[in-house]
């Protein structure tokens, strides 16, 4: 189907977590809470905040606690956190996380060397999390990754991940992202999945979360716009990666996300000068060179 065009889309802001859970580097709880603050700022709605996973599994998310405590909370923004299981949930409700999300993998293989258990066992490891935070009152978000493909098995199958999307969908996740972990799909791959997710679930429901590995991911997003997806996962400054898929670069970036959305008149509520900024300034934290194409424009000298 050639869905008309969402009026407005939702970015969920993932940098914060996604991208910085791959820096190998000492990065301060003073910068984490600046770059989260510089993103509201920036008009940002969704921001994943940080994550409670083991921290000898990844190191970097180890201070997510205090990044929630020192961020300043603006009103209307949610900030989230991924929590693999119940202890990640405790610690993601006493830290004030305003939504948290779970997250499986359509590749038994990845399911492995990420979380180490099987789809199967993720699946059961998220009902405790979802009864529990449904309690608290907080949403569940679920994240299905290697959607287009697995950097241990290749090629996965639309049904595998319609599978774990259905069953993320039937224990409560109210939005399930779907993830090119390793970002190798392309428009014509990423039309097709939507089309068979989008047949047992409502699209209003699925979001798109596109890393840039082979430069497709702003594709993959008009090809998914096409298809009636109007949420979004993106990195400011594209930073990022997955610890355990190599060579898997960062996330698109949410500037250049935007510029296309900003050229299709679709809104989102974002400033691209101040996000823009909130990109450069985390780059000279990191040492490196800013991973957005718009950005890279717009700092290249007047034009
Ligand atoms: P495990 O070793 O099987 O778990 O890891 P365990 O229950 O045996 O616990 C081992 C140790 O971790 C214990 O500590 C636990 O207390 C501790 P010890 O007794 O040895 O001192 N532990 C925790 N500590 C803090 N917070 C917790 C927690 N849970 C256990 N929540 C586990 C299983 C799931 C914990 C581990 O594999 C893990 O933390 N994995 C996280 C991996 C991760 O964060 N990956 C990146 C995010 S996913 C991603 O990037 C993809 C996405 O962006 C979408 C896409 O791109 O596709 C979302
Ligand atoms: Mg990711």
């Amino acid at each position: 189907m050639n869905a008309p065009l969402p009026q407005r889309v939702r970015l969920v802001e993932v940098g914060p977590r996604d991208g910085l859970q791959n820096e190998q580097q000492p990065i301060s709880v003073a910068d984490k809470v600046r770059l989260v603050d510089d993103l509201s700022a920036a008009g940002l709605e969704h921001i994943e905040v940080g994550s409670f996973v083991s921290p000898k599994w990844v190191p970097q998310m180890a201070g997510s606690h205090e990044v929630f405590a020192g961020i300043a909370r603006r009103p209307g923004v949610t900030y989230a956190a991924l929590t693999p299981n119940l202890k990640g949930l405790e610690a993601a409700l006493q830290s004030g996380a305003d939504e948290v999300a779970v997250f499986a993998s359509a590749s038994e293989a990845f399911s492995q060397k990420n979380i180490n258990c099987s789809i199967a066992e993720s699946l059961q490891r998220f009902v405790p999390v979802l009864e529990t935070a449904q309690r608290h009152g907080v949403r569940v978000r679920g994240y299905v990754s290697c959607v287009l493909g697995c950097p241990y098995e290749g090629e996965v199958a639309p049904q595998a991940v319609a599978s774990v999307a259905r069953e993320l969908h039937a224990m409560g996740c109210h939005e399930i992202s779907l993830g090119d972990t390793i970002g190798v799909g392309t428009a014509g791959a990423t039309r097709h999945l939507f089309e068979v997710v989008g047949r047992d679930l409502p699209r209003d429901q699925l979001a798109g979360h596109f890393h840039d590995t082979y430069g497709q991911a702003l594709a993959n997003i008009y090809a998914s716009l096409l298809e009636g997806i109007a949420v979004f996962d993106a990195s400011v400054a594209g930073l990022g990666g997955c610890p355990y898929a190599a060579g898997a670069s960062g996330n698109v970036a949410s500037e250049d996300v935007l510029y296309l959305l900003n050229g299709l008149g679709i809104h989102t509520g974002v400033d691209l000068d101040r996000l823009l900024t909130a990109g450069q300034r985390i780059c000279q934290v990191l040492g490196r060179e800013n991973g957005s194409r718009v950005a890279r424009a717009r700092f290249a000298g007047p034009r």
